[in-house]
């Protein structure tokens, strides 16, 4: 038998830091190091890194960073102590009890009584559920619920009879601190300096986090009183919007698939595990959460999302989206027919249906469109208002591929030129960011690259041409090149110069016919058709702004080709200076 000391030291032998974050976040090689997107940040590009040589983990994004043993701990919220017997558990070291406490602290002898009194209720109501006597009105109510036998062992559903002092009196019984099940949310004090069960009359559902640990309940009355539901208060061990119902025992379908199943509620979790769909979990009622989204990603890169179909079920799907897009898991949705649930609904209709929705369910954006969007006919003002609603919901859609089929979607929708659209993204933002350095490479590489290959940069840059022509001796000195990346812009503003060198600011009026190419004619006209994106006033700050993106683009050039010349460490630190300088 190890000691705590010695038994740290064979984990360290024994475990390797890839497998075991491995499980929990999808990495991939890059050169010597692991990547993939952090579980602790919000991030879409992954800057979370595994050094196996090191047995380390490092965030470029949120700075987190360590051994096994501290990826354990944040992960699973546990203490130091508890990772050390999980993971000497996991690789069969044997340690001491005594060593084993020899390293507690306060807070990690607390957790452990917590999860021991939890496990002990746990064994209870499932006890009671099988009690010839006592369980008859749960076995039946699961019955009718079609919930299998296998479902009710293996998620470890229970029934606590109607009783104040069921659990309770087990629970002294066997010598249990009951102040402490007063923690773990079990039982309650009363005025008389006694307890009594919190769930009485109920089906219990039994939450398991993702090592299989009890951390609380919920529990089900058999009819139509309230509350339908009760669960577990937030104890140390449980904090409910957090929580995913099924992911202990979904983790390796959902990887397999590469998908995971979203809805709402134990039941309809339990149901659709029971019809045979395995990468389930279910969100115990509460809006999404970007630490739900968070878990999910680590396993698979899809969601599917299966709401009711009454309001709060369509509110909840366009809550969702934000969410899912900040953290770049791409999702679709499920709107079920009227009035079914997913339990309901595949209890009614088999799995097979249930199957066919999620393989027809839309993408989450179309989805939200055509929710905000079912009027026929909008006024400007409408359109307006839906736009400026539409963009916080999408600006982080940016870098992302599907974005500039968004602004297409949108602007076929809502007939507003896509050029708008984009800058509405621009000045949104911009006026929501101030990015970290290292990520602007991508950033400008990437920044709002459309379908026909234009950027923000190359709308803003024109439109401002177009529509403010004073401007243009502010801007003649630019690399066009360093803003510029379609080629159709790039010829109307070499035009735009090269009239203005030779003739002056009245030259402005005559640009569209000195341009020889047709697709170049149409959209210059366009442009100058459409609103100006600046009010007279902002001319000024728009200039700054484009000299501004030009002289970090350039940097960022420099900085790439000086990567790829593996130029000298001094040379590299005067350009990371100028740039530091260039954005403050
Ligand atoms: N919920 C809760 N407390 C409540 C009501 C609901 O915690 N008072 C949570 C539960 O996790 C529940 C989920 O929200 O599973 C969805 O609630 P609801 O749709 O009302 O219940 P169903 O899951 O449909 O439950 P059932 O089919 O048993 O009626
Ligand atoms: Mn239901």
């Amino acid at each position: 038998m190890a000691s705590f000391q010695s038994a740290k030291e064979e984990i360290k032998r024994a475990a390797d830091i890839v497998e075991i974050i491995g499980q929990v976040v999808q990495l991939k090689k890059a050169g010597k190091n692991y990547v993939g997107l952090c579980p602790f940040h919000s991030e879409k590009d992954p800057s979370f890194t595994v050094n196996q040589e090191r047995q380390s983990f490092h965030c470029f994004g949120c700075k987190k960073g360590g051994d096994v043993f501290s990826f354990w701990t944040e992960y699973h919220g546990a203490t130091f102590p508890e990772a050390v017997r999980d993971l000497a558990e996991r690789y069969h070291i044997d340690i001491t009890k005594d060593s084993y406490e020899s390293g507690d602290n306060n807070k990690a002898i607390q957790r452990k009584e917590l999860f021991k009194i939890n496990e002990k209720a746990a064994a209870y109501f499932e006890a009671i559920l099988e009690n010839p006597v006592k369980g008859k009105l749960g076995r039946d109510y699961l019955k009718r619920r079609s919930l299998s036998s296998e479902v009710i062992s293996q998620f470890r559903l229970g029934y606590a009879a109607d009783e104040w002092d069921g659990l309770t009196g087990f629970l002294r019984r066997n010598n249990v601190d009951l102040d402490m099940a007063v923690q773990a949310g079990v039982i309650v004090p009363n005025d008389r300096g006694s307890y009594y069960d919190r769930f009485r009359g109920r089906i219990i559902f039994t939450i398991l986090d993702q090592r299989q640990k009890v951390v609380g309940f919920g529990g089900r009355v058999l009819d139509d009183s309230l509350p339908k539901y009760l669960n577990t208060p937030e104890t140390p061990l449980f904090h409910k919007g957090e929580f995913l119902y099924g992911l202990n025992s979904s983790f390796s379908a959902i990887r397999e698939k590469n998908r995971a199943v979203i809805v709402e509620g134990y039941m309809d979790c339990l149901a659709l595990k029971n019809h045979g769909l395995k990468e389930v979990v279910a969100t115990l009622g509460t809006a999404l959460t970007a630490r739900h989204v968070r878990k999910l990603k680590g396993y698979a890169s899809e969601a599917v999302v299966v709401f009711d179909s009454d309001e709060a079920g369509k509110a909840a799907a366009l809550r969702s989206l934000p969410v899912f897009s900040n953290e770049g898991l791409s999702a679709k949705v499920v709107i079920l027919p009227n009035g079914y649930d997913p339990d309901a609904f595949v209890n009614a209709k088999g799995l097979n249906s249930f199957l066919d929705l999620l393989n027809r369910a839309s993408p989450i954006f179309e989805h939200y469109l055509d929710q905000k969007l079912t009027k026929e006919t909008l006024d400007i003002e409408a359109k307006a208002r839906i736009l400026k609603e539409i963009v916080p919901a999408i600006s982080d859609l940016n870098s992302h591929p599907q974005s500039s089929l968004y602004v297409k979607l949108i602007s076929e929708r809502l007939g507003i030129k896509e050029e708008i659209i984009w800058s509405e993204l621009g000045s949104y933002k911009s006026s929501q960011s101030k990015n970290a350095i290292g990520s602007d490479l991508i950033q400008t590489q990437g920044l709002g690259v459309s379908k026909t290959g234009k950027t923000l940069s190359d709308t803003q840059l024109l439109n401002l041409l177009a529509h403010h022509p004073h401007a243009i001796p502010s801007i003649i000195d630019i690399e066009g090149e360093l803003l510029i990346s379609d080629p159709v812009v790039m010829e109307i503003v070499d035009t735009i110069f090269e009239k203005y060198r030779q003739e002056g600011i009245n030259s402005c009026n005559r640009i569209e016919e000195s341009l020889k190419n047709e697709t170049a004619r149409i959209h210059f006209r366009e442009v100058l058709t459409g609103p100006s994106f600046y009010s007279e006033n902002e001319v000024e700050q728009a200039i700054e702004e484009i000299r501004a993106k030009a002289c970090q683009k350039k940097i960022s050039e420099s900085l790439t080709s000086f990567k790829r010349a593996k130029g000298d460490a001094e040379a590299l630190n005067q350009l990371l200076k100028l740039k530091r300088l260039n954005r403050s």
